[in-house]
């Protein structure tokens, strides 16, 4: 393959077919920022090959204006703004806002839209019987595939996806009643009665809320514990076309409504290689339980024999460090700092495991660093989490990514259904054979 510019200034590859000895041209397609991409969308009508990449690590599957990675500098950006910076100055639904409509908000356009999510908290009643259904020791997860999949029976009013007003309101309703239906489902989970939403709090503190509090006493959120919790949403909100994100583009590249989108990314989500992974870390923190054990561990997650892989380290796309990672890293000391809880021996093994991890020739050929699932479970677990809700909460906050990516989607008019080829290495036609001959 080689690179050039002809004619008009475009810049095209050329590829060879070696058998015809012909050569095709592909047009280079550059973005804003990062590699250029290779316009292969005419290369079956001309060569008539398809390209061949499982798991699409060298395909782009839509041009996106929303998050950017380089994954080589541990670079993330929303709509340019460094993810940093975001966790430092800006808020949760600050962030929805701009992963929303391109713009941080003025004053008033933030206050309108405060006001919005805040006053769309509220479930439909009805709802209530649908967790019924479950059995009570359900993982939340399950019940959060099935109740946000089911919303589109109680909300059908938002689900024309061709009406840019029902866009909206459907991805208003879902910013908003996502931490409801997820505490819901924690509540179901252990017998609690649901806690309504209130509100005079934030999004944060709501959310904290409806978690921890019950009818019988009074429970006051902590500063400290809901702005941690702002931080992990804000950190978790988007991160462009991984799995879940791809999940709901596919899903609703057929036409099909925001609201069994979301839920078939929630699914996608729940896999230990993606947002399953920070359960996945604590399980794996207190399965190791003492330092002395770190070794052991590493042995097997470089033993080619053995499927164990340390969870928390490695990413698609981070070749270096992922950028949330060091901000929760620094949130994790600051939050145990503040609430007192010195000497977490979780947070000394995660730390030791770091850093015998960083020197090690396996981890470091393969450009293996903590990713921000390394860190944020031992965070959870301070706050008070229990481990079955860590995904749950990836969940409430990547929301705002998913349909923030599913609208955009929508209102691109190149979108078309997403519909991969295959390289088929099954039977050629053969002859039916009749069941007495088999
Ligand atoms: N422990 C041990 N070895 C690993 C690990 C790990 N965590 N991750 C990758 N490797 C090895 C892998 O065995 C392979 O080695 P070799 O080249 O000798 O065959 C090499 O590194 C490349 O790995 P890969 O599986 O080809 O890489 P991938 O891009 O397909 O997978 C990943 C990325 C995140 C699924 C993987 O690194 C992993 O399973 N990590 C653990 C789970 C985890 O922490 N997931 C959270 C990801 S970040 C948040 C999110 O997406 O939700």
């Amino acid at each position: 393959m080689s690179q050039e510019s002809k004619g008009s200034g475009n810049e095209y590859v050329t590829l060879q077919d070696h058998s015809t000895g012909k050569n095709y041209d592909f047009p280079l397609m550059p973005g804003s920022i990062g590699p250029k991409v290779i316009d292969v969308r005419p290369l079956y009508a001309q060569t008539g090959h398809f390209t061949y990449d499982p798991g699409y690590t060298s395909t782009g599957s839509c041009e996106s204006k929303i998050t950017y990675i380089d994954g080589e500098e541990g670079i993330l950006l929303h709509r340019g703004y460094p993810i940093e910076e975001l966790a430092e100055q800006s808020s949760f639904l600050e962030l929805c806002y701009l992963l929303l409509n391109g713009e941080l908000p003025t004053q008033s356009e933030r206050q309108k839209f405060e006001a919005t999510i805040t006053n769309h908290t509220m479930v439909h009643e009805q709802l209530h019987n649908l967790y019924r259904g479950f059995r009570r020791d359900a993982h939340p997860m399950a019940i959060m595939c099935g109740v946000v999949g089911a919303l589109s029976a109680f909300y059908h009013d938002s689900t024309d996806i061709n009406d840019p007003r029902q866009r909206m309101i459907a991805s208003h309703r879902l910013i908003a009643k996502i931490p409801t239906i997820a505490t819901m489902a924690y509540k179901y989970s252990i017998g609690q009665p649901f806690v309504y939403p209130r509100n005079d709090l934030s999004y944060a503190e709501n959310f904290l809320h409806m978690m921890f509090s019950v009818p019988a006493a009074d429970y006051k959120v902590s500063p400290i514990v809901s702005r941690a919790m702002d931080r992990i949403f804000i950190l978790h909100a988007d991160h462009e076309q991984n799995a879940s994100t791809s999940t709901v583009r596919m899903a609703g590249s057929s036409g099909a409504n925001p609201f069994a989108c979301i839920a078939a990314g929630i699914a996608s989500l729940w896999g230990p290689a993606h947002g399953g992974a920070n359960e996945a870390v604590l399980d794996m923190l207190n399965e190791i339980g003492s330092k002395d054990r770190i070794g052991e561990m590493i042995e097997r997650a470089k033993d080619k024999d053995d499927p164990f892989r340390l969870m928390g380290f490695g990413h698609r796309v981070y070749k270096n460090h992922d950028p949330r990672a060091r901000v929760l890293m620094k949130s994790a000391h600051e939050v145990l700092g503040e609430l007192g809880i010195e000497n977490e021996p979780l947070l000394e093994i995660a730390m030791e495991l770091e850093k015998i991890a960083l020197e090690d020739d396996y981890f470091v050929q393969r450009k293996l660093f903590p990713n921000v699932d390394f860190y944020s479970g031992i965070i959870l677990k301070a706050l008070g989490f229990p481990t079955s809700m860590f995904t749950v909460l990836f969940a409430v906050a990547r929301t705002v990514g998913w349909i923030a990516q599913w609208k955009e989607m929508i209102e691109d008019p190149s979108q078309k259904i997403g519909r991969p080829r295959q390289l088929y290495t099954g039977y050629t036609q053969r002859p039916y054979v009749a069941v007495d001959k088999r």
